[in-house]
């Protein structure tokens, strides 16, 4: 099932904490970084904090720019995008700001927190996601029932940690500021458990005033069927590469990306790529990797279109190649339409072999793009 796009946003000292452990507030940021969070703020369909931030920080959550509310209005979005909390328990106050500014409101929870949660009459839809709560399905549902394509999260460390581990995440947009808070009581940005391994990819860093945002993309693939955000990033450039293809009437134009369990790209190829005029994008990429690499074992092969099973011009289909290579997990964007042979279906012949093969349609488009002209 689709997910909106998860950006997580914070600002963290140098000793990496979210806040101290005083009353109010700490102010991490200055003025033009606010008002860069107010600009994210107003390109979202939904923003998500945790109870324990409504808690702590009473935060209103509002795209304070009646210019920036103007232009959501004019395309046709309401001037606030929803606002989003998660609690188990259900203990929340009614008379929070959260509840009495800004857009529509709604509250996931479980089937106990869920009870509490009504009979506090919230300004607010209250959502049961079962006896646990489950990120999935929260996202799931954001995307299903609200429609939200881009959903911001700001907090705090529990909401962020568990968004990461789970591969939940799809850009990390964290503001460092040059200041200590030194207490370790005071809330991490990022606690203890199982992260991906690996590093991930900086996209970009910003200095505002005198802090620095940084924006990070996570890199490793998702395992088995399930699929993570940077699953989404690899089949994104695996049908970038595609674009890149010598043109031709006879074949597709094909992208494909090895990526190691760790996030590490191993080798990348596309259809007809260097002096070869019938090489295939899964061929062209597998040929660069040392058969004997410990890591095909537990890498994904991205590509944009599913990988053949019959080849004429060359002894063994792109199915074949991946088997015999050892790689144990596919994720495609498009299923091979019958232009070139009648009932291809390299995502059977992959599965039946015992390879996870994960099908994300949502990049269909963006795959069939470079070959519009074989339709
Ligand atoms: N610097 C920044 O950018 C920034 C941004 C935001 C927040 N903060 C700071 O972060 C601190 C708050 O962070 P926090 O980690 O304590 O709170 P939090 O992440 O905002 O919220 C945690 C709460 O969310 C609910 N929750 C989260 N995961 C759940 C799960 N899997 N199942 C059920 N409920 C779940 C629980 O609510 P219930 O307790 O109701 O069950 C939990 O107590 C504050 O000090 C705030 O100032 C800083």
């Amino acid at each position: 099932m689709p997910h909106p796009y998860v950006l997580l946003s914070a600002a963290v000292s140098l000793d990496g904490y979210l806040d101290d452990t005083g009353p109010d507030r700490l102010l991490l940021s200055g003025p033009a970084d606010f008002d860069r969070v107010d600009e994210v703020r107003a390109s979202v369909d939904a923003i998500l904090v945790g109870a324990g931030t409504i808690r702590a920080d009473n935060p209103r959550l509002l795209v304070n720019s009646e210019t920036r509310r103007a232009a959501r209005v004019a395309a046709g979005k309401p001037p606030y995008p929803l606002k989003v909390t998660v609690s188990g328990s259900g203990e929340l106050d009614p008379d929070a700001n959260f509840w009495h500014t800004g857009g529509d409101k709604l509250v996931f929870t479980t089937d106990q927190g869920a009870q509490r949660a009504r009979a506090l009459g919230l300004a607010a839809d209250v959502v049961s996601l079962g006896p646990e709560l489950d990120w999935r399905r929260l996202l799931e549902h954001l995307h299903e029932e609200r429609g939200v394509e881009r959903l911001m999260v700001e907090g705090g460390g529990r909401i962020h940690t568990q968004l990461l581990q789970q591969g939940l995440a799809d850009e990390v947009q964290l503001v460092l500021a040059p200041l200590f808070v030194g207490s370790p009581e005071a809330p991490r940005l990022f606690g203890p458990g199982a992260y991906q391994s690996g590093r991930l990819r900086l996209v970009e860093t910003r200095r505002i005033e005198d802090v620095v945002l940084m924006r990070y993309e996570p890199t490793a693939p998702g395992t088995g069927l399930v699929p993570a955000g940077a699953d989404h990033h690899w089949l994104a450039l695996a049908c970038e590469l595609a674009t890149r293809c010598p043109p031709s009437q006879t074949a597709f134009s094909v992208g494909a990306v090895v990526v190691a369990a760790d996030g590490t790209e191993l080798a990348r190829g596309h259809s007809r790529e260097g002096d070869d005029p019938v090489v295939h994008a899964e061929e062209a990429a597998l040929a660069k990797i040392d058969p004997a690499d410990p890591r095909l074992a537990t890498a994904t092969v991205y590509t944009s279109l599913e990988p053949c099973t019959h080849r004429a011009s060359r002894p063994a289909p792109c199915a074949r190649l991946i088997l015999d290579a050892g790689v144990r997990r596919v994720v495609t964007a498009w299923r091979e339409p019958d232009t070139f042979v009648a009932g291809a279906d390299g995502t059977g012949t992959l599965t039946a072999a015992g390879v996870d093969v994960v099908v994300l349609g949502e990049h269909e488009e963006r795959a069939k793009a470079p070959n519009r002209h074989l339709a």
